[in-house]
């Protein structure tokens, strides 16, 4: 049987991603109230690394919490089904609150957050995504913050996976799939 071989070019650079996650910090600065503080959910396990950037550049109150979700089990395209792995620990109702995502590809993650979070009453409710994939749209979601728009790639690294593999890489690379000997 022929070996899977699999390669990941470079597509956005380190300092590239952390220039413009310093820009996007700015922005949702900018733009959230500097009194009430923000809770900001972290979308598990792929916007970790984004997460924990990101939130050292909001210069508002914050409090951090974390969501986890399965979408993918293992493959390259969504199945539409969408499971919550880990709730947050916290009541979001009269509650600012922020969504941050690794990328919204066919929609249908971040369409199933905002229903199940906009049904526990937060006083509003925004969503910040580092990468958008327009060109596989499902489903129209509301985005308030985007970090890149990028081509029909699939992407790895900077706390995307295949297969659970490659989100320690520093940079977001593209994956090329082949069969070896
Ligand atoms: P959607 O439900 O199709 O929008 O996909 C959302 C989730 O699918 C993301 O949170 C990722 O975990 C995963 N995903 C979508 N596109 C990619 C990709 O190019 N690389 C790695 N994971 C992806």
């Amino acid at each position: 049987m022929a070996e899977i071989n699999e390669q990941v070019s470079n597509y956005l650079a380190a300092d590239v991603i952390a220039q413009r996650v310093a820009q996007i910090g700015a922005e949702i600065t900018a733009q959230v109230s500097t009194t009430r503080p923000l809770v900001v959910v972290c979308v598990l396990k792929g916007s970790v690394i984004f997460f924990a950037d990101l939130v050292r550049h909001l210069n508002v109150p914050t409090n951090l919490v974390f969501l986890g979700v399965s979408s993918y089990a293992g493959a390259t395209e969504s199945s539409g089904a969408v499971r919550l792995t880990h709730d947050l620990t916290l009541d979001i109702a009269g509650r600012d609150v922020l969504i941050v995502e690794d990328i919204v590809d066919t929609g249908l993650t971040m369409s199933y957050l905002l229903e199940t979070l906009r049904a526990r009453g937060p006083k509003s409710l925004r969503v910040c995504t580092l990468l958008h994939k327009p060109a596989r749209k499902r489903v129209d979601v509301p985005l308030d913050f985007v970090g890149f728009t990028i081509d029909d790639v699939f992407v790895v690294g900077y706390g995307l996976d295949y297969d659970e593999r490659y989100r320690n890489l520093p940079f977001i690379g593209t994956m090329q799939f082949g069969h070896g000997a």
